[in-house]
């Protein structure tokens, strides 16, 4: 993904978004997602691509903090219709896309191994709302690493933390680059 797509998905997720732009489902987790995911697709081969793309869209249609059970089959029908504008997916990656994003939030384990790779992502950034995430609800072995889990609790256990305004500020700016940097795969 060049610079110029990156800004121009940036415009479009702050136009989007409903909700709290750093608020507990915005960008600050969509980066911590992205770089969960890319750090266990390097171990087990899931598609980096597909795996950017959920973290950042998987909760862009959520209109609430709380319950929003639909949030992820609309996630996976705006996908549908952002390929080929904002970025350029082929069949099967689409078909992955659509379905982590559909069906990220109903508990399931068993998937494709790209699928997997990003319900792990999003699951071990749980600690934002003081949850560790339990390797019995993890789909991969990769995520299921304990150093790994520990790592993602703490990090997001920090953000939440982090209630000055400045520090606030500090981590969105972190994030920003996390997601948006030259290098990283989309
Ligand atoms: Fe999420």
């Amino acid at each position: 993904m060049n610079d110029q797509i990156s800004k121009r998905i940036t415009s479009f997720l702050k136009n989007h978004f409903q909700l709290e732009w750093n608020g507990i489902h915005g960008a600050s987790h969509w980066a911590r997602v992205r770089q969960n995911g890319l750090i266990i697709a390097r171990q087990n081969g899931a598609d980096p691509v597909v795996v950017s793309l959920f973290a950042l869209l998987h909760d862009i249609e959520r209109r609430s903090d709380g319950s929003d059970p639909e949030h992820g089959a609309r996630a996976a029908r705006l996908v549908q219709e952002l390929n080929g504008e904002y970025f350029n997916l082929h069949a099967r990656q689409m078909d992955l896309l659509r379905q982590a994003c559909e069906l990220h939030s109903d508990g399931e384990t068993y998937a494709d191994i790209t699928i997997q790779t990003c319900w792990d992502a999003d699951r071990l950034d749980l600690g934002r709302v003081g949850v560790k995430p339990d390797p019995m609800l993890l789909c991969t072995a990769a995520a299921r690493n304990q150093d790994l889990i520990d790592w993602c609790y703490l990090r997001a256990k920090r953000w939440a933390s982090d209630l000055a305004p400045i520090k606030r500020t500090h981590h969105l700016l972190r994030c920003y680059s996390l997601i948006f940097n030259r290098g990283l795969i989309i």
